[in-house]
């Protein structure tokens, strides 16, 4: 341990961390353990190199932006059925499985506890968790096959999300059979200074690094593993908080077959020019997602011949991968975007420190930055009312609420 002591204060000292073992020796000796092993861990280089990158803007003003190709569900006509048989018959031989991003920090809502667990405030008092495993079931009911459903946490919501699950049973899913959980990766949080946070319990204060993180972590978790020795080839990847998600669309997988894509999204259309959401395009002659922070007035308001916006289609993290892309995406590192955070801390002296404005820089990964990794994949528009009800601001924001997620919720079930 002495030995092993000495080469971490080497290092440490060579990154200008020594702080980190500031309270070193008020701790237990477990806990003295499990710091050097994460200060092991940690990749200082990409540490320094993310923290040069917070003093610069993003750049991505040379990025060649152009419009992508779009299906719209319900003008398919004929070709409706002849991709839902298709998808329709993968579905039944078991092919498909479902993932739920379930790692975030929630914190526009403000729920305590993990967002899948959170009540809309329906009658049933169902919560998010829940009224996704009725999806699955009803799915699983109509095709008469098992849907593998994987959840990847954070190590901050890990304990909670099983305890919920446990103790509602796993809502009749079994667990390691057809219910899966993992956790996905996490990087340091740094001050203003470049100095890696330590948290309330004297141990390296990290967060998870975004949804993008999903592809290395079904990797590195061996949950690919277990996906191909189920016979799984389409995984369709959501989040926690859209209370509407259709995870299972045999359109959707159809599509994704027929054209030989490995990556198929769902989008739906803005809801004014100007809403605030990442819509799909081509950057740089590849697919990909661009932020509405990124987007000129001109764009925003831009129309084709027929009327539809040029920049129109949302991104609502509803995605479906060829089990070969996840392994593609996940080997290849995503760029790491900043944002700047409130961070409780424990300071030099050990004082548990509340901020009350942002303080520390948190990196994240975004899925859709890997799909420049494939040359071409399917966007399918769907209706909003039928597929995108999402729970993530309080109800006093009064959009992309509870109330609102329930409204569309009660409309689309007919539970009014
Ligand atoms: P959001 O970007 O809406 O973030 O995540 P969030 O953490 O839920 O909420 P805020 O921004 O803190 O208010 C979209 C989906 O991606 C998942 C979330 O759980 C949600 O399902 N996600 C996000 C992860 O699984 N891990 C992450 O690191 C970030």
């Amino acid at each position: 341990m002495e030995e092993k002591l000495n080469e971490i204060k080497a290092l440490l000292k060579k990154y200008g961390q020594e702080h980190l073992l500031s309270h070193y020796e008020k701790l237990d000796d477990a806990k003295k353990k499990e710091l050097l092993k994460e200060i092991e861990n940690i990749d200082f280089e990409l540490i320094k190199n993310l923290y040069s990158k917070t003093e610069q803007e993003e750049k991505t003003s040379e990025d060649v932006i152009t419009p992508i190709e779009y299906l719209d569900k319900y003008k398919l006509y004929d070709d409706y059925k002849y991709y839902e048989n298709i998808g329709k018959k993968a579905i039944k031989e078991g092919k498909l499985a479902v993932v739920t991003m379930a790692g975030g920090q929630g914190t526009r809502l403000g729920h305590t506890g993990p967002k899948g667990t959170f009540d809309i405030g329906l009658e049933s008092h169902k919560s998010l968790f829940e009224l996704l495993s009725d999806g699955i079931k009803e799915e699983e009911k109509k095709y008469q096959v098992t849907i593998p459903w994987f959840i990847m946490t954070s190590r901050e919501n890990n304990k909670e999300t099983l305890e919920f699950f446990e103790k509602h049973r796993y809502f009749g899913h079994q667990k390691d059979k057809n219910i899966f959980f993992f956790i996905q990766g996490e990087l340091p949080m740094i001050d203003t200074e470049g100095k890696i946070l330590i948290g309330e319990d004297g141990l390296i204060k990290s967060a998870a690094d975004g949804h993008g993180g999903i592809y290395e972590s079904l990797l590195k978790s061996g949950m690919v593993k277990i996906m191909k020795r189920l016979g799984i080839e389409w995984v369709f990847i959501g989040g926690v908080d859209n209370c509407l998600v259709k995870m299972v669309d045999p359109v959707l997988m159809g599509i994704a077959i027929d054209k030989g894509v490995t990556v198929a999204c769902k989008s739906v259309v803005k809801a004014n020019p100007h809403e605030k959401v990442g819509v799909f395009c081509k950057r740089n002659g590849k697919p990909n997602v661009i932020e509405y922070s990124e987007i000129t007035d001109d764009m925003a308001e831009a129309r084709d011949e027929n009327g539809e916006l040029l920049y129109g289609e949302s991104h609502i993290l509803c995605n479906l991968f060829n089990i070969s892309a996840i392994e593609r995406m996940g080997s290849e590192p995503l760029p790491y975007h900043i944002a700047y955070k409130k961070a409780k801390y424990m300071d030099k002296d050990g004082k548990i420190i509340v901020p009350d404005s942002p303080n520390a820089y948190k990196f994240e990964a975004f899925l859709f930055d890997a799909f420049g990794e494939v040359d071409e994949m399917a966007i399918l528009r769907v209706k909003r009312e039928e597929e995108f009800a999402p729970v993530k601001n309080s109800d006093d924001v009064g959009v992309d609420c509870p109330k609102t997620a329930r409204r569309l919720y009660r409309k689309y079930h007919n539970l009014d």
